[in-house]
């Protein structure tokens, strides 16, 4: 089978080019490729051996994709996979088009096929992309990397560091990925959860600093189910911004900090270690500490300390308004191990829970197995939406909405940090609340990947 690299080759691109559609600007027939492949890599320490991974440009994380805030990304995804695949740009606001959900925003794209990405971002931040066809299989095997929009006024900082939190499932012989991508029992339960971490794809991150450094900390989880918690070691640090979105005042790190599935946290840390000693980014376990980013202090900066960080420059659309007319949905999660789910609509019929175990299926929204023809709702744009989350499982779930960020609504009626993926905890009730500026097709769905091959995958619509 062709790519369409090789034909635009074999035929001169600028013929082929002709004959293509206009579909707003021009492409250019050089694109950057964004090429998956199967490829071993040196994940675990060196002296294990190669596990053969599934990335973008022959590694894992993929590249960092880095573009000024109102700049471009132009990709052509090329899919070197042995199945088919898509390249979702997650938080990222841009047109449904370019959103690379396999069936409801675009075909996934078959093995030797292509797809050109092309859309302009208007937030800057610190995002992340990955594919989004058989993701709880696809992310798990590497497919994501960073996705950085800088500012355009960079704050004051000494080293900008982004730091791809993984979590890998690996057989004990041979350092290779378990194949039990459907694994009953990590769709029922917690999801794919992994024995091996990584931080930028290695066992070990390490990078030397200097005392008195300011560093730009930008993690993104990545894992298909993991949740983080975190803590500085050695650090002083302010939270800047969550999920790509700056918040008003930096907050300075005074407890662990949570990371789930898709959450990236920006932070500035100041280096407080002496020279010689270390500094770390540290995962708590069962209340153990283990680096999870170690910063060996070698030499002391001429800089002195620093006071708290001026916040970053907010990013455009942060605002929320028409809360007191707003639509209400709510958004009832249920099903998985120990959960009350007895049957749910699955394929449009009502299905028993044990058909529903058969069918490899665990969980619901609102009653309704995975994804439907009809949204969860539409509508019309600009409207004002309130959704209520309410977790009635025993598991922890991380609820990601496509092309638009939210807000919690607390009891008290302040508002929490504008975001694109919430954590909610069994038992848990939140409500959020946004606007539906962006028209499209939106997937909403847990970013717990097993769990949205298993039920908790809806969409909604938003009206041109
Ligand atoms: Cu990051 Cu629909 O996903
Ligand atoms: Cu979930």
């Amino acid at each position: 089978m062709f790519s369409r690299r090789r034909f635009l080759t074999a035929a001169g691109a600028a013929g082929v080019l002709a004959q293509l559609p206009v579909r707003g600007s021009a492409l250019e027939p050089d694109l950057m490729e964004l090429h998956a492949t199967v490829n071993p890599v040196q994940l675990l320490p060196p002296d294990y051996p190669k596990t053969e991974i599934w990335g973008y440009a022959g590694g894992t994380p993929g590249p960092e994709i880095r573009v000024p805030q109102g700049g471009r990304v132009q990709r052509r995804f090329v899919n070197g996979l042995p199945q088919a695949s898509t390249v979702h740009w997650h938080g990222i606001r841009a047109a449904n088009s370019m959103d690379g959900v396999a069936g409801l925003t675009q075909a996934p794209v078959p093995p030797g096929g292509s797809f050109d990405y092309d859309f302009t971002v208007r937030d800057a931040g610190t995002f992340w992309y990955h594919a989004h066809n058989r993701s709880a299989e696809q992310v798990a095997r590497g497919l994501h990397g960073p996705l950085i929009v800088d500012e355009k006024t960079p704050p004051d900082i000494d080293r900008d560091v982004t730091l791809v939190l993984d979590d890998w499932l690996l057989e004990p012989d041979g350092g290779q990925l378990y194949p039990g991508f459907e694994s009953r029992h990590d769709r029922s339960h917690a999801g794919r959860l992994g024995n091996f971490i990584s931080t930028n794809g290695q066992s070990a991150w390490t990078q030397s600093v200097k005392r008195h450094e300011r560093l730009r900390l930008r993690l993104i989880n990545a894992s298909n189910a993991r949740i983080f918690m975190l803590a500085l070691v050695n650090l002083e640090g302010w939270v800047m911004a969550l999920d790509g979105m700056p918040l008003p005042a930096s907050e300075a790190v005074s407890e662990d900090l949570l990371l789930g599935p898709g959450q990236r946290a920006d932070l500035i840390v100041d280096v407080t270690a002496g020279d010689g000693e270390e500094a770390f980014l540290a995962r708590i376990e069962d209340s153990q500490g283990y680096a999870q980013a170690a910063f060996p202090v070698r030499g002391v900066s001429s800089s002195a300390r620093r006071g708290s960080p001026a916040p970053l420059p907010p990013n455009p659309a942060m605002e929320m308004t028409g809360l007191d007319a707003a639509k209400e949905l709510r958004l009832d999660m249920a099903g998985g191990a120990m959960g009350s789910l007895r049957s749910a609509v699955l394929n449009g019929q009502s299905t028993g829970f044990r058909q529903l175990v058969e069918a490899n299926q665990f969980w619901a929204f609102n009653g309704t197995v995975g994804m439907t023809q009809a949204p969860l709702t539409t509508l019309a744009r600009g409207e004002t939406v309130r959704v209520t989350v309410s977790n009635d499982t025993a598991f922890p779930h991380a609820m990601h909405l496509h092309g638009m960020h939210f807000r919690t609504v607390n009891a008290d009626g302040s508002m929490g940090h504008l975001r694109d993926t919430l954590l909610s905890f069994a038992g848990e009730s939140h409500e959020i609340a946004f606007i539906a500026d962006n028209p499209g097709d939106w997937a909403f769905h847990c970013h717990m990947l097993s769990h949205a091959a298993s039920g908790m995958m809806t969409w909604i619509r938003v009206q041109a």
